[in-house]
C-alpha cells in the first residue's frame, strides 16, 4: 500500500518536472518566433498603393496628431486597444486575436512594410484577419497615424 503511494507521489514529481521542463523551453520559442519578425497575412496591396510615399514630412505635430488618432479616436476603434500602447501587439483585444496584431516595435518586419502598403490596409481593412478599415477618416489622417506608428520602431 505505501508503495504504491509513494510510487503514485515519485510519479506526479516527475510529471511535474517535465511540465515545467516543457514550459521553460516553449514559452521562449513562441514567444520570439511569434513576435520578431513576426509572420505577415495581410496581402499585398495593389499596385498604385504600393507606390505611394507618405506627403508628409511627419513633423512634430504630424506625429502627435497621429498619436492622439491611435490612442484615443472615437470615430472608429483606435488602433491602441489591438496594437497595445507600446505598438507590440498587445492591447487587450490584441492579446485574443489570431493571428495577432501586428507588431510596430518590430523593426525586422516594418521594414518590409511600405507607406501604401499601411495606407490601403488602414483604408480598406482586412476583415479575414479582424484589421478594421478607417476609409471614414481623412487621408490625411490616416498619414498622421503611420507616421506616429513608424516611430515604434526607430
Ligand atoms: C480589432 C483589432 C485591430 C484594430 C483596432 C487595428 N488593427 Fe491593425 N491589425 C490587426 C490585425 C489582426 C492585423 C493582422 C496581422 C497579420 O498580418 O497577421 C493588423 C495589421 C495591421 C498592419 C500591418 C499591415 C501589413 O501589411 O502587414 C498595420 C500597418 C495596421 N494593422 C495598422 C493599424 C492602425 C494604424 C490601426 C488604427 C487606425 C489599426 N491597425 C487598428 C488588428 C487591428
Amino acid at each position: 500500500m505505501k508503495l504504491v503511494y509513494y510510487k503514485k507521489k515519485l510519479l506526479n514529481i516527475c510529471n511535474w518536472f517535465a511540465l515545467s521542463i516543457a514550459c521553460c523551453v516553449m514559452t521562449p520559442v513562441s514567444v520570439f518566433s511569434q513576435d520578431c519578425p513576426q509572420p505577415r497575412n495581410i496581402k499585398s496591396a495593389p499596385e498604385t498603393y504600393l507606390k505611394m510615399t507618405s506627403p508628409l514630412k511627419s513633423s512634430p505635430n504630424d506625429i502627435s496628431e497621429g498619436r492622439d488618432l491611435y490612442m484615443e479616436m472615437t470615430e472608429s476603434l483606435a488602433c491602441v486597444h489591438c496594437h497595445g500602447p507600446k505598438g507590440d501587439g498587445k492591447g487587450e483585444l490584441g492579446i485574443d486575436i489570431e493571428p495577432p496584431p501586428r507588431n510596430f516595435t518590430c523593426a525586422e518586419t516594418m521594414k518590409t512594410i511600405s507607406d501604401g502598403q499601411m495606407f490601403w490596409v488602414m483604408k480598406s481593412g482586412s476583415p479575414n484577419q479582424l484589421m478594421p478599415g478607417y476609409g471614414g477618416l481623412a487621408d490625411e489622417a490616416l498619414w498622421k497615424i503611420i507616421s506616429f506608428v513608424r516611430t515604434f520602431a526607430k
